[in-house]
C-alpha cells in the first residue's frame, strides 16, 4: 500500500463515521504514525505519495483512525495542539485549548505593563499563562485545582522556556491580598443542564474538571467574582473568558467594576470580559 491509497482510505473510513475534516485528519494521524520513526510533514506526504508505507507505520496509523472515529479527539491522539504560535502538549488530563481563548491573551497583552503580576486561574495545558509569559515582561503565576493539569502545564512551560510559576490552588484561595494586577481565567463555563447537547468528543473526553460549573454553567464566576477583589491591587484588572448566553449573568456579577470591555469571537459571539476594579 502507498502513501497516497493509505490516505485514501483513511479518508473514506473518517468520512463514513462521520469525523469532520476527513483528508485533513487521516493527513495528520499519518504525519503522527510516521513521526514515531522520523519527523516528517505535509509536504513530504505529497512528495512521497507513492512509497511503500511500511508496516509499523500502518499499525499505527490504523490504531489512530479507529482512535478518531471512537470519538478520540484528534489533539489527544497527536498529543498536541497549536496555540498562539506555539505547540502545547495535551492530554486527557487538559482541555484542548481553544482559538477564541486567544481573544483573551490579547485583551491582557494590551493591558499588561512590564513587571505587573498576573495570575492565571485554571491553567489547564497553561496555553494562556506561557503565551503572556513569552509574549510580555509580567510575572506570571499560574493555578489549577487538577494536579494532572498542572503536570501538563509545567512540562509545556519548561519545554517553551517561559518562566511561570505554578501553584495548586482553587481559585484564589492561597494569594495575598492586594497581590495581583491582574487576574486572567478561562474556567468552566459548561451548565451541566446542557451535557447532553454537547459534541460527544468534548462530553466523553475532555476532562469534566474543565468543562462544567453547576446546572446554570455560572458557578465558577460567581465564586471567582466574590473573592476576586480581594487579591487584585486597586485599579487591576478581571479578564474572563465566557460561554454565549452568559454575558448579562457575568456583568451582574461584577457591579460597580469599571472601563469594561467586550470583545467577540471570529463568531461574532461575545466571548471575553475585561474589567477593572474601581480604586
Ligand atoms: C476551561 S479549562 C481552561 C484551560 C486553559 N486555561 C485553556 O484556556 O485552555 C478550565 C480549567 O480550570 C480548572 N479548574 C476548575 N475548577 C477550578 C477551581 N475551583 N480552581 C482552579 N482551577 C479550576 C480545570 O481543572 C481546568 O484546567
Amino acid at each position: 500500500m502507498t502513501i497516497r491509497d493509505a490516505l485514501l482510505q483513511g479518508q473514506k473510513i473518517l468520512e463514513d463515521a462521520n469525523v469532520p475534516v476527513p483528508r485533513l485528519t487521516a493527513e495528520v494521524l499519518l504525519i503522527h504514525a510516521i513521526s514515531h520513526e522520523k519527523t516528517v510533514d505535509r509536504a513530504w506526504l505529497f512528495a512521497h505519495s507513492t512509497d511503500e508505507l511500511k508496516q509499523l507505520w500502518w499499525i499505527h496509523y490504523g490504531r489512530y483512525l479507529h482512535e478518531r472515529i471512537q470519538g478520540k479527539p484528534t489533539q489527544y491522539i497527536t498529543g498536541h495542539q497549536e496555540f498562539y504560535g506555539r505547540n502545547f502538549h495535551v492530554t486527557p488530563d487538559v482541555l484542548i485549548p481553544r482559538p477564541e481563548t486567544e481573544h483573551l491573551v490579547e485583551a491582557a497583552i494590551k493591558r499588561i505593563k512590564p513587571g505587573d503580576r498576573v495570575l492565571d486561574i485554571g491553567t489547564g495545558s497553561g496555553a494562556i499563562a506561557v503565551t503572556l509569559a513569552l509574549e510580555t515582561k509580567a510575572k506570571v503565576v499560574a493555578s489549577d485545582i487538577s494536579a494532572g493539569a498542572l503536570r501538563i502545564a509545567r512540562e509545556n512551560a519548561r519545554r517553551l522556556e517561559a518562566n511561570v510559576e505554578f501553584v495548586h490552588a482553587d481559585l484564589v484561595s492561597t494569594f495575598a491580598d492586594k497581590s495581583l494586577e491582574m487576574v486572567v481565567s478561562n474556567p468552566p463555563y459548561v451548565a451541566l443542564r446542557d451535557k447532553g447537547n454537547l459534541q460527544p468528543e468534548v462530553r466523553d473526553f475532555e476532562p469534566d474538571l474543565a468543562l462544567y460549573a453547576g446546572f446554570h454553567g455560572l458557578d465558577v464566576y460567581k465564586v471567582l467574582t466574590s473573592r476576586v477583589g480581594r487579591v487584585l491591587k486597586p485599579r487591576g484588572w478581571l479578564i474572563l473568558e465566557f460561554g454565549d448566553g452568559q454575558l448579562d449573568a457575568l456583568l451582574s456579577m461584577l457591579p460597580g467594576w469599571v472601563n469594561s470591555e467586550i470583545i467577540r469571537d471570529l463568531a461574532g459571539i461575545p466571548r471575553v470580559l475585561a474589567s477593572q476594579l474601581p480604586f
